[in-house]
């Protein structure tokens, strides 16, 4: 055994959700902690061992209520267009998502810190080909599921979003992010309301695995 408790560490991978509803708009988060679960990206991988990443953390008031605004821009009426359309479907489980994403974009300003992932692009190609577009997204992204993770084990909780980056061009303004450096999304953080997260029932295993070959399932 390699000297992690499997029953932790599964459980962190399992029950680390979207969490929306439960963020908790009214406790202050400590400077601290958003430290020291970013210092722990740093561990992420990245191609080349470029550590291209950057994170730009966002508590001011005014900016929080700002980037709000530009992520309801962003949203239009996407999330409530997709709910109607879940629920009439049929479709529980994605309507609640879109329910609670529209909760999301409601309070968005109240979360009382927002983290903006970003990649460094000042070195690419123009055009770049798919393999590029993988090294960059692969390059950032396991370090925002590491944030994610350790939010999780220290009482936090966040959301992946990117519905922002429909005008990036206005936070890039508002925050002074320079050319050459992408967005790639924005994680309002909190605390949780309560801890007991549960793991997302999910298509069976089989559903998606193919071994040695693809077979059986049309792409
Ligand atoms: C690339 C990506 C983009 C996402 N964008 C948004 C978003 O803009 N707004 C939002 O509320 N949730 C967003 N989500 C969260 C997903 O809705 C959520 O991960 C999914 O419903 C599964 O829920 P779970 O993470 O709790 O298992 C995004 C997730 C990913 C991975």
């Amino acid at each position: 055994m390699a000297g992690f408790d499997l029953s932790v560490t599964d459980k962190l991978l399992t029950t680390t959700r979207a969490v929306r509803k439960r963020l908790d708009l009214s406790r202050p988060v400590p400077d601290q902690i958003i430290r020291d679960c970013l210092e722990l990206t740093l561990q992420a991988p990245t191609g080349s061992n470029k550590q291209g990443w950057r994170w730009i953390v966002v508590t001011d008031a005014a900016k929080r209520a700002a980037l709000a605004d530009i992520y309801r821009e962003g949203a239009g009426t996407y999330l409530t267009e997709s709910q109607k359309k879940a629920e009439a479907a049929g479709k529980v489980q994605d309507g609640r998502v879109y329910s609670s994403a529209q909760y999301l974009a409601d309070n968005l300003q109240d979360a009382p810190v927002h983290v903006i992932p970003c990649i460094r692009v000042d070195h690419l190609p123009p055009n770049p080909p798919q393999r590029v577009w993988a090294g960059l997204m692969g390059s950032i992204m396991p370090a925002v599921w590491s944030f994610q993770l350790a939010l999780r084990s220290r009482g936090l909780g966040s959301t992946l979003t990117t519905l922002h980056l429909s005008n990036g061009e206005k936070a890039a303004d508002l925050l002074g992010i320079p050319e050459g450096i992408m967005q790639v999304g924005l994680l309002p953080v909190a605390y949780t309301i309560g801890d007991d997260f549960k793991p997302a029932r999910r298509p069976p295993l089989d559903d998606v695995l193919h071994w040695n070959a693809w077979d059986g399932e049309q792409a």
